[in-house]
């Protein structure tokens, strides 16, 4: 455990005493939606995935999952990346993201460095978890687990929150806190060494995550801009993503858990929120900007929460996606998100594993529909990643063969 800077949190205390929300906005006429494009439609979208192919190939692209975060809402007891959200296979959402990127790498002929940031708090059970699967088959050197930092809770008068041991209460200091500990542990360097020169970075919990999207990196890499996020027209005004926006003309996401609700609810004349751009967690940077991010003092947010039983403690963490705005530039690639989108955050209702496996099993079903395979309409399917990564490659040969191998179905 790292020494506790006792000056630095006082600071971030007197900051948000008064206006935890501190990161609201301020001045309205400065905040603008930013408007993006669905790729699919886009003309370029063979080209980007020619270009995506080529640098997978060349070895440039690397993959980096966010997986130091504590899960609370879902309630799972270990890293979430271990959790079984109730496919047939049991896979787990750690090892759909392996496998997705043992097809890419396969195809390419090299397989994709991949990075997984855990805290303290779950380091050990996250490796355990790969070790007790063989690593899914990854080769191991393209590996690499790392811890995030750690920062002191508050009790709610801002004094250091203590365990019945006497101990400081520490808890990982948000997923922003990747690109230091990034630089820190020597994973920038691994990449570099590597010859990386385009990093895919997401969140751990989303079940349709397409890991190192070929035709993603393409239409970054030919855009010349530093960075690329996915997003989805947002489902209603109250889903909890984060919402694309120019503020004083650079990118930012305005983050659901700090926006106005009058921006959040701001509707067009057809009724169409105006603020549409939800956030994924699906994003791309090219190296150099994530040199450059790594060298910048990211906001800090605060929250109140119940830690150690204690009510209305603060915990301060840092986004990763206040580092747009350092950047002035971003390429927003829509997608559909029963392509692409099914994040598992609650036990139950919206976002649950209950809603993952029907929007996964209702993809891998249209993708044996397109391959004109017979398959029973009313019955859900799940297709392994060995054998397709987006639909690809399935006919109905590959179903006979595979059906209670590679290929299960599942009832609605
Ligand atoms: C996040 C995004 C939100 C987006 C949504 C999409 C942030 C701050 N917000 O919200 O804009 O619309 O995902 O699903 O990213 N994590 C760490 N360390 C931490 C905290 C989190 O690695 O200290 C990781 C988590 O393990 C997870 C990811 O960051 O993989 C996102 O964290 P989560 O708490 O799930 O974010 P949301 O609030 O759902």
């Amino acid at each position: 455990m790292s020494p506790i800077d006792f000056d630095f949190l006082k600071k971030l205390y007197s900051r948000f005493a008064d206006s935890p929300k501190d990161n609201s906005e301020t001045d309205k006429e400065k905040i603008q939606p930013l408007p993006f494009t669905m790729a699919d439609e886009d003309q370029r979208r063979e080209m980007w995935e020619e270009t995506g192919n080529l640098l997978l190939k060349q070895g440039a692209v690397a993959a980096f999952t966010l997986a130091g975060g504590q899960g609370s809402r879902l309630g799972f007891e270990g890293p979430k990346g271990a959790f079984d959200f109730g496919l047939p296979s049991h896979a787990t959402l750690f090892r759909l993201q392996a496998r997705r990127l043992m097809n890419l790498g396969a195809k390419a002929g090299k397989p994709i460095p991949w990075a997984i940031m855990t805290s303290p708090l779950n380091r050990e059970a996250t490796v355990q978890h790969f070790e007790e699967h063989s690593y899914f088959g990854y080769n191991r050197d393209y590996i690499r687990f790392f811890d995030q930092g750690m920062l002191c809770a508050l009790k709610p008068d801002g004094t250091p929150l203590q365990d019945e041991n006497g101990d400081y209460v520490e808890a990982p200091d948000g997923n922003g806190g990747c690109f230091r500990a990034l630089a820190a542990s020597g994973t920038l360097a691994w990449f570099v060494e590597k010859g990386v020169r385009f990093l895919f970075l997401c969140n751990v919990d989303n079940a349709l995550v397409k890991m190192a999207d070929p035709i993603f990196i393409g239409a970054l890499a030919t855009s010349g801009l530093p960075c690329a996020a996915k997003v989805v027209h947002k489902k209603s005004a109250d889903e909890k993503v984060g919402i694309f926006a120019s503020r004083n003309g650079k990118p930012c996401v305005l983050e659901y858990s700090d926006i106005s609700d009058a921006l959040r609810t701001t509707t067009n004349a057809d009724g169409s929120l105006q603020f549409d751009g939800g956030n994924t967690g699906m994003y791309l940077f090219r190296m150099d900007a994530l040199r450059k991010i790594s060298t910048q003092e990211l906001p800090w947010h605060a929250a109140r929460k119940t830690v150690n039983g204690v009510a209305n403690c603060w915990k301060f963490e840092q986004f990763l996606l206040d580092a747009f705005p350092f950047l002035g530039k971003i390429f927003l690639f829509g997608v559909e998100r029963e392509d692409e989108f099914a994040p598992i955050k609650n036990a139950t209702g919206n976002d649950s594993p209950e809603v993952a496996r029907k929007w996964l099993g209702k993809l891998h079903r249209f993708w044996l529909e397109k391959a004109k395979v017979r398959i029973k309409p009313e019955m859900l399917y799940e297709i392994s990643p060995r054998l397709t990564y987006a639909g690809e490659n399935l006919s109905q040969e590959v179903f006979d063969r595979e059906l209670g191998r590679g290929i299960f179905e599942f009832p609605a």
